[in-house]
């Protein structure tokens, strides 16, 4: 009897056996060593301004549940939802008090495994924002520091005594205005932030920082998250001699003096964090994005990692900063990030950066500019991150009044900087109250661009900005060349129409796309990349043109029009 089992039970055991041995989780790769974020498309959600499904007039983890379809069909495979924790919301979300805990404004623990199964169903993966550098001044880490100079936590932030009486410990300044040291009367010694007053800096100099910190991102990832967004990363450590920072000439729109933030900002020892992070990211399977705000790539490379052990996505924000329709500005960006060794994560707006229909856009020809910036950044080789109502062409919608702004750096800064409100207004989901994003008033006044831009409309519409992405995200996601294609760069002194071909063994995929004004006539010839072929077989045109095939001797576009076509050997 047991001879007869015998081969079955040693099977068993050599499968427990392997089994045991392999990670947490094992990587699933595509033939190209491609991993899931690096074929997904990721979309930023502003959770205050996304889906309100109370009707409070603030948007929450439930809307977005209600809206998964919605992001499914129009072709996302990931969201990033910004700060949803609790939070006296002084930085709307970024000033966390409990790391642990969905904000009751947003919802509960429950709604959000809700939220994380019912996204996982439909193949969405779920991206926390990790608020590191800082805490809310709420935190009750930060409510034991402050207690006394011997509090057990009083080292988790960074307290000093000031130089003498109203004079702070150096001359940091706060990049949302004002000093960078506040005075606690209590103990009487400053304690320093990088954002607002209410955001303590973290001391992550300390190890119980450190492993805190990394402990919330294990309790994230067993409730199912598949990564997250670091907040801040340049602003983890400081220099530990708090020495002056140099200063610049001028003042910045917050009426403070320009400085040059060399010892409280891209310190080394930023790296062994990321480092440390990745590794607990990887056991998990994890991608982690990095808010890398960098002046050169040489820079953006160092966040990847020496041997890519530290964000598999630091985002490109120099391509977002690029802010111009501008041929040869974008082209060597592009060509600056593909050389630079790692997987390129392309952005063209946030929730701190103005909306780009409006930054592109030459006021007349706004939808025609979104369509060729949709096919810009969704066809380069890189993930795009979206930012919610991209898709529909959504504006900014800047207070007009002091007493209007939400965002405390648009009062500090009133008129000069009238804030963040602008790029966070409610979602345009149809041409009804409230463009459909709640039955009460909400947070903020919803863009009068709600009854030409939205969803419902936009659905309708074959030649909206909504289904140009559809479109485009459509191609993306079976298209070889485009998910996994080297990028080449075309006519490369062409000073209106910016072209490049993806290559992928023996297909291609050329996009051109006319950022000027004027009708233009442009010629290829891609027998340096090993194609023949005479024409190109067209898979999406902006626009009036419908020709199935395009001369490739002889390709005229139209004013402010994107053109994807196939191109075989
Ligand atoms: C990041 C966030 C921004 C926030 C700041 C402070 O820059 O994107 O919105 O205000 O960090 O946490
Ligand atoms: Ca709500």
């Amino acid at each position: 009897m047991f001879r007869k089992f015998l081969p079955v039970i040693l099977v068993i055991i050599a499968t427990f056996s392997i089994l045991s041995q392999a990670p947490a989780q094992t990587k699933k790769v595509d033939a190209e060593g491609h991993e899931w974020w690096q074929h997904a498309v990721f979309y930023e959600i502003y959770p205050r301004s996304f889906a309100d499904s109370n009707n409070d007039g603030i948007g929450d983890l439930n809307g977005i549940a209600s809206k998964l379809d919605y992001l499914k069909d129009l072709g996302v495979d990931a969201i990033w939802i910004t700060p949803c924790f609790p939070s006296p919301q002084v930085d709307f979300g970024y000033d966390v008090s409990d790391y642990e805990n969905i904000d009751p404004m947003y919802g509960t623990l429950a709604n959000f495994d809700t939220l994380q199964q019912e996204a996982s169903k439909r193949g969405i993966h779920i991206i926390l924002d990790f608020v590191m550098n800082h805490t809310s001044d709420q935190h009750k880490w930060f409510l034991d520091s402050k207690s006394s100079r011997t509090a057990p936590k009083r080292d988790w932030y960074i307290w000093r005594d000031g130089k003498g009486p109203g004079h702070p410990p150096n001359n940091w300044i706060s990049t949302f205005g004002g000093s960078a040291w506040t005075l606690d009367p209590m103990t009487n010694q400053y304690y320093y932030h990088f954002f607002y007053a209410q955001q303590p800096d973290l001391n992550w100099r300390n190890p119980a920082v450190k492993d805190a910190m990394f402990d919330v991102t294990r309790w994230w990832y067993d409730r199912g998250v598949a990564g997250f967004r670091l907040d801040a990363v340049d602003t983890l450590f400081e220099d530990s001699k708090l020495k002056d920072n140099p200063v610049l000439p001028g003042t910045n729109k917050l009426g403070d003096p320009n400085m040059d933030n060399v010892y409280n900002t891209k310190l080394p020892e930023v790296h062994d964090v990321l480092r440390g992070l990745r590794k607990v990211a990887d056991q998990h399977n994890a991608v982690l994005i990095g808010e890398t705000w960098t002046k050169d790539v040489s820079e953006l490379k160092r966040y990847y990692g020496g041997h890519n052990n530290e964000l598999q996505m630091p985002m490109d924000l120099m391509f977002a900063r690029v802010d111009k329709l501008s041929p040869p500005e974008f082209r060597r960006q592009i060509a600056a990030v593909d050389s630079a060794g790692g997987w390129p994560v392309f952005v063209i707006s946030n929730h701190d950066i103005a909306r780009s229909y409006d930054r592109y856009g030459d006021g007349v020809h706004n939808d025609a500019i979104a369509k060729v910036m949709a096919a810009l950044y969704l066809t380069l080789r890189g993930t795009p991150i979206m930012y919610y109502g991209e898709e529909i062409g959504m504006t900014n919608n800047d207070p007009t009044r002091k007493e209007d702004v939400k965002d405390p750096i648009g009062r500090t800064g009133w008129p000069e900087e009238k804030g963040r409100d602008g790029e966070r207004t409610p979602m345009q989901w149809n041409g009804e109250k409230n463009a459909g994003f709640s039955e009460s008033q909400p947070w903020l006044p919803v863009s009068p661009s709600y009854t030409t831009h939205n969803v419902a409309s936009e659905l309708e519409d074959p030649s909206s900005i909504l289904q140009t992405y559809r479109q485009i995200l459509a191609l993306r996601h079976k298209n070889a060349a485009l998910l996994d294609g080297e990028y080449f760069a075309l006519n490369v002194k062409d000073p209106n129409v910016l072209s490049y071909l993806r290559r992928y063994k023996d297909q291609a995929v050329l996009v051109v796309l006319n950022m000027s004004g004027q009708t233009q006539d442009v010629t290829f010839d891609l027998t340096p990349q090993g194609f023949q072929a005479k024409s190109a077989h067209t898979l999406l045109n902006t626009s009036g043109t419908k020709s199935p095939e395009l001369s490739l001797s002889h390709m005229s576009l139209e004013p402010f029009s994107a053109y994807i076509g196939s191109v075989s050997k």
